[in-house]
Formats: C-alpha cells, sequence, structure tokens
C-alpha cells in the first residue's frame, strides 16, 4: 500500500491546500494530511482547531482515502512512524523553491525511505496562502474565494475573538 503524507501548519487550511489534497489522494493508496508546527511562524489557529477545520473540508469535499493526524516532531520521524512512502508538497512559485528543496533533502538524509514529490499549484492558487487569508480576514475584508465555505463561519468567529482580546 501506497501511503502518503501530506505536512503543513494549515493555519488555516486554504483551497490551495485541499486542491493538493485532492490530487495526492489520487496518486496514492492513502494520504494522512499531518497539522505540523513550523518553528518560524506563529499559529492563530491549535493544533485541534486546524485538525477540525481540516476534517470538515475533507468531509465535505467527499475524500475517503484522507486521513487527518497532528504530530509535534519532526516531519521525518513521522513518515517513519507511519512507515510512508512519499512526503507530498505543493509548489507555488520559485520562491518556494530554495526553502522547499533544504527541507527535501534534510527529510531524505532522515528517512531516504520516503520520497518528497512536489506537486505544482494550480495556476488560480498560485498567489494563495494562509498568511494572505489571515491578513484579508483581518481587515475584513472578503476571503470566500481562498478557503472552502464550509469553514468560512469558523474563520471569521475566530478572528472576531482575536479582535476583542
Ligand atoms: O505549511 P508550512 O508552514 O510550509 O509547513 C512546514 C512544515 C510544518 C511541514 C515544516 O516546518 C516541518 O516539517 N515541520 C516539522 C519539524 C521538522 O521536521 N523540521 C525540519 C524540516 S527539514
Amino acid at each position: 500500500m501506497k501511503l502518503a503524507i501530506c505536512p503543513g501548519s494549515f493555519d488555516p487550511v486554504t483551497l490551495g491546500h485541499l486542491d493538493i489534497i485532492t490530487r495526492a489522494s489520487k496518486l496514492f493508496d492513502k494520504v494522512i494530511v499531518v497539522v505540523m508546527t513550523n518553528a518560524s511562524k506563529s499559529p492563530l489557529f491549535t493544533h485541534v482547531e486546524r485538525m477540525d477545520l481540516l476534517q470538515r473540508v475533507i468531509e465535505d469535499a467527499g475524500i475517503e482515502n484522507v486521513t487527518v493526524d497532528c504530530y509535534d516532531g519532526l516531519l521525518a520521524d513521522y513518515a517513519k512512524m507511519r512507515n510512508a512512502t512519499a512526503i507530498v508538497k505543493g509548489l507555488r512559485a520559485v520562491s518556494d523553491f530554495e526553502y522547499e528543496f533544504q527541507m527535501a533533502l534534510t527529510n531524505r538524509k532522515l528517512y531516504p525511505e520516503a520520497e518528497t514529490v512536489f506537486l505544482t499549484t494550480s495556476a488560480e492558487n498560485l498567489y494563495l496562502s494562509s498568511s494572505l487569508v489571515k491578513q484579508v480576514a483581518r481587515f475584513g475584508g472578503e476571503i470566500s474565494d481562498f478557503v472552502p465555505s464550509c469553514i468560512l463561519p469558523q474563520i471569521t468567529e475566530k478572528l472576531r475573538k482575536e479582535r476583542e482580546v
């Protein structure tokens, strides 16, 4: 069985992520979307909230061979623990490449059994990122073109609470 891991911060999951997850689900028997810690980011949503958002989005999209998990440690250790064949990442622009290439090489050194596979982001999602979604939403902008509609209320509510603090 070919199992792939789709790691990320997913803070929150966007239409760009959903596109990559959907396409990965067609390439592998099973995909685990794993919410991880990116040491250089300060997340808005907790791990549990991010998992819940992903769960809703995947259920709503009706993708059956994808599950959601969370791991606060090294991606290579998680891949080893799950006996993963591949680590799937979405690649947006040239600016993503250097960082992703560095991570792929590090992960290969730590766990050579898993191959990092890059899926090129669809043209309509090229500019999309979770940071952009948060920035637009924080200033009251419309984010319905950026995130799956089933999670719009949770994102709006979270940002409303953030403003109250
Ligand atoms: O969505 P992101 O923020 O680009 O995802 C990056 C993420 C979370 C996949 C990366 O930071 C990561 O792998 N974190 C886990 C810790 C780890 O293994 N770091 C070394 C990577 S070479």
